[in-house]
């Protein structure tokens, strides 16, 4: 398995690793896990089951046991597409209360290492280069301002039709990034081996081709080096 290569994008909520990743594992052939989706999922099954925040145990199992499908554009949960219903803030609100059990996060473990497999995988979420995929041959820590961020978040939504007001994400991005910041187990953090990229002032496309430009720089070393 460590043959495969990865690529690993963590960063705070709206700084655009969804949309990157995708872009970037298109552009190389390689497979893509949204990490975040499966803790949205597990959020949405047990707000569904009526599962309390603190009960570990069922979460863990909620975890381990989920019956999940994700394609190029959705995802399914039990057969039902649930592709915008886990996109919902309270959603990823529920996900980063729930996210600090340790069983919970160890119930999703080999489920993210086994979308490993060749010719390769671009991994988003917030431990993916520090806990998943320590081995990464690149890992990136992307991120924005946070008002860019909250900026882009309202478009999103009303992109969608989705009525929202700037100030109420703002304050919804800062309360997440606190909580997924200071949990003991895997918080949201640039590893001293990530490299950071600030794409406040950068477009979807200038920021694919910086991911792509590194990959093709880690490649170049390792050629170099052998
Ligand atoms: O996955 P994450 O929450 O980090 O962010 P996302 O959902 O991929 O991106 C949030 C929004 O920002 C999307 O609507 C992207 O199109 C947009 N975006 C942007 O405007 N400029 C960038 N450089 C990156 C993303
Ligand atoms: O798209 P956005 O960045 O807003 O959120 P997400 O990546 O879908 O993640 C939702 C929540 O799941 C985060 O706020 C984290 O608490 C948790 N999460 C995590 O703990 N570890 C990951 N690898 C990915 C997500």
């Amino acid at each position: 398995d460590s043959a495969v290569p990865v690529i690993t994008l963590d960063g705070p909520s709206a700084s655009g690793k969804g949309t990157i990743a995708r872009l970037a594992s298109q552009a190389l052939g390689f497979h893509y896990l949204d990490s975040g989706a499966l803790y949205r999922l597990v959020a949405l099954a047990a707000m569904q089951a009526n599962v309390d925040a603190h009960d570990e145990q069922r979460l863990a199992d909620i975890a381990l046991h989920l019956d999940v499908v994700f394609s190029d554009t959705s995802v399914w949960l039990d057969g039902k597409n649930v592709g915008d219903e886990i996109r919902a803030e309270s959603c990823g609100e529920f996900a980063s209360r729930i996210a600090h059990l340790p069983a919970l996060r160890a119930g999703l473990l080999d489920r993210q290492r086994a979308f490993r497999k060749p010719p390769g995988l671009v991994a988003d979420g917030r431990d993916m280069g520090s806990v998943v995929f320590p081995d990464a041959v690149l890992k990136i820590y992307l991120t924005a301002s946070t008002e860019e961020r909250a900026h882009r978040r309202y478009k999103q939504l009303m992109d969608k039709g989705i009525s929202a007001n700037i100030e109420n994400l703002l304050q919804a991005l800062r309360e997440r990034d606190e909580r997924d910041s200071n949990r003991a187990l895997s918080p949201l953090q640039r590893s001293g081996d990530a490299k950071l990229l600030d794409t406040t002032c950068l477009t979807i496309e200038q920021v694919v081709d910086k991911v792509l430009e590194m990959y093709a720089e880690t490649r170049d070393k390792a050629s170099g080096d052998a």
